[in-house]
């Protein structure tokens, strides 16, 4: 079974269509680049696939729960196997960096808030916690407060705390948008090897496409709110992917066009 499953997925904000029929299948295990410029709809379908923006129309299935369809406890049990990593890492300033990380753990249990409070979380969590922050070489930092950290430091933080969540899909929504080269190399690095040893099924969104030239199994392109592009990294060149920058990208310069476009494929 497909662990991620998108069909005709329509979103609109106001007068803007913003997702116009995405069609998307991820097997498990597969890492997934997507790709495309900004305000092309990568973060809009993101959100849709954890449950954070409701489709107007199509559907959403992880592991063949239709997400759209569910709400409360059975939402949150899914959403407990889906990881999220940002562009901005969304680290809890004034608390330590182990405590961010076992942030990761809320809603993974009973007593969630309370039991990852360090001085009462229970010590198998914490040495949990405290071995995801080793495996991304930061423990050392444990009880540094997370802005004293880089920029790279602190999105490593978000993937040991991702980490101790330990969840089947991670969702990363340009994880390395706001870094220089050389840390953001070093932290698609991190998060590949990661993934691979877990086993995780990954959708991983960037702008940059000398990144996406060299990370991922596949490369999934966007533009003005449609797939265009959907092949194995292997076989997709520069130069298909710069198209993926050319002519109308946004969703909001884009008038809604009739029918679906065509996609590039291969297997
Ligand atoms: N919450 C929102 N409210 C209104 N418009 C939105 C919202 N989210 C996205 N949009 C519209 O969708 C466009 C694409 O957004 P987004 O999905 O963030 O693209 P990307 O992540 O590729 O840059 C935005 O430029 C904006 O016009
Ligand atoms: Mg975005």
């Amino acid at each position: 079974m497909e662990a991620i499953r998108v069909c005709d997925l329509h979103k609109s904000y106001g007068d803007v269509h913003v997702l116009r029929g995405i069609e998307l299948e991820i097997p498990r295990a597969e890492c997934v680049i997507l790709l495309g410029a900004n305000g092309c709809g990568k973060s809009t379908l993101i959100r849709c696939l954890n449950g954070l923006a409701q489709p107007d129309r199509g559907v959403v299935d992880i592991d063949g729960v239709d997400i759209a369809g569910i709400r409360g406890r059975h939402l949150r049990s899914v959403r407990r196997r889906i990881g999220v990593v940002f562009q901005h890492f969304n680290l809890v300033p004034n608390v330590s960096v182990f405590q961010n990380v076992l942030y990761g753990a809320l809603g993974g249990q009973p007593g969630g808030l309370l039991r990852t409070l360090p001085a009462i979380a229970p010590a198998e969590l914490r040495d949990r916690a405290m071995a995801c922050l080793d495996r991304v070489g930061l423990a050392d930092r444990a009880g540094q407060d997370c802005r004293q950290l880089s920029g790279g430091q602190q999105q490593r933080v978000a993937i040991a705390r991702t980490l101790l969540q330990d969840p089947d899909v991670l969702l990363a929504d340009e994880p390395v948008a706001s870094l220089d080269p050389r840390a953001g190399r070093a932290v698609m690095e991190l998060l590949l090897d990661i993934v691979r040893e877990r086993g995780m099924t990954v959708l991983c969104s960037l702008h940059q496409l000398e990144l996406a030239s060299e990370y991922g199994d596949r490369v999934v392109g966007m533009k003005a709110g449609r797939i265009e592009l959907d092949a194995p990294r292997a076989n997709v060149s520069r130069d298909v992917m710069g198209g993926l920058y050319q002519g109308v990208v946004r969703v909001d310069d884009a008038p809604v066009a009739e029918g679906p476009l065509p996609v590039t494929r291969s297997a």
